[in-house]
């Protein structure tokens, strides 16, 4: 595919610092004095300062110009102006408030985790020793931000920008596409687009090396801010991901994940798998209970709305 992957989110809070003490507590590592980054890949989220929390730019991968000049055209029979250059277009979303850039570039490989034995009935593959899942006393660092899910004051019109404009690819459809999960990678999702009032962020993903790395991180989170839990540990039937969303310190909600499916034939999904008329309560296969109305809407909604307007006067 032309895009192939999501390189990197700017995120925009009133105070950045925040976020980067946050992070780097549950294992990301600042690799300048507004990124936060991992092992494989040091730039993962950009932070920068905002009166009111918003995803200010996206960053994503294509494998060549010619895929640069593409977009610019698909971008332009859509009405929206872009600029190239030096390997790299750049256009805002018009219907929200970040910047989208493409690049021409490679994201670099992940660092496979090692494997954990399991047991299971009928196979014993761990005996006469504990599990690491047990016993190891730090949890397993982020691995990269996956997606990033907005609302849209016209999902439809959103979804045209980035399905024909960018070139992502629609994964399913709930309710003929009141929510629409769009990717530019072999991730079922680096986006979902859904209905909300203002546009705003929804969530941001983080993924984790497994179920373990999910638990132990969140752990950790609700040890400091019991509220912060907003759903999960639960599974996705969309994605299949496994999930747990939580606050960060600014209010923003982010989700661990892990375990996504994967698409690298396109055919074969549109053919199998593709839907287009999901319930729109089809959330989880199993949850622990039901989420807190702001995995749907920012519990902030109404003071991120009024920043937001005084801001762009
Ligand atoms: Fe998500």
């Amino acid at each position: 595919m032309a895009l192939h992957a999501l390189l990197d989110l700017e995120l925009s809070v009133p105070d950045p610092d925040a976020l980067v003490g946050f992070w780097t507590g549950l294992g990301m590592e600042r690799t300048d004095p507004t990124t936060l980054g991992t092992a494989d890949r040091p730039s993962q989220l950009r932070l920068a300062e905002s009166p009111y929390r918003h995803v200010s730019e996206l960053r994503l991968a294509c494998s060549d110009e010619s895929d640069l000049v593409d977009i610019r055209a698909r971008l332009a029979a859509l009405g929206v102006d872009s600029t190239m250059g030096d390997g790299v277009l750049r256009c805002a979303d018009p219907l929200a408030d970040h910047d989208v850039v493409v690049e021409v570039a490679e994201a670099p490989p992940l660092t496979v985790p090692s494997g954990r034995v399991v047991n299971r009935p009928g196979e014993l593959a761990r005996v006469n020793r504990r599990s690491s899942a047990a016993v190891r006393p730090t949890p397993a660092p982020p691995r990269r931000v996956g997606h990033v899910v907005f609302g849209c004051t016209d999902v439809a019109a959103s979804v045209a920008f980035y399905r024909d404009g960018i070139g992502f690819k629609v994964s399913d459809s709930v309710d003929g596409g009141i929510g629409t999960f769009l990717r530019c990678s072999t991730d079922h999702h680096n986006m979902l687009l859904m209905p909300a009032p203002v546009p705003c962020m929804n969530h941001y993903a983080v993924e984790m090396d497994d179920v373990d790395a999910i638990g132990l991180a969140g752990m950790r989170v609700v040890a400091e801010r019991p509220e912060s839990s907003v759903y999960g540990i639960g599974r996705h039937v969309l994605g299949a991901n496994l999930f747990w969303y939580l606050l960060d310190p600014q209010g923003g909600m982010f989700e661990l994940f892990a375990d996504m499916d994967q698409i690298t034939d396109d055919d074969l999904w549109a053919a199998d798998e593709y839907r287009d008329d999901w319930d729109p309560f089809t959330i989880a296969a199993w949850e622990p209970g039901p989420s807190k109305p702001d995995f749907f809407l920012p519990a902030d909604i109404d003071q991120l709305a009024e920043a937001r307007a005084a801001a762009r006067r």
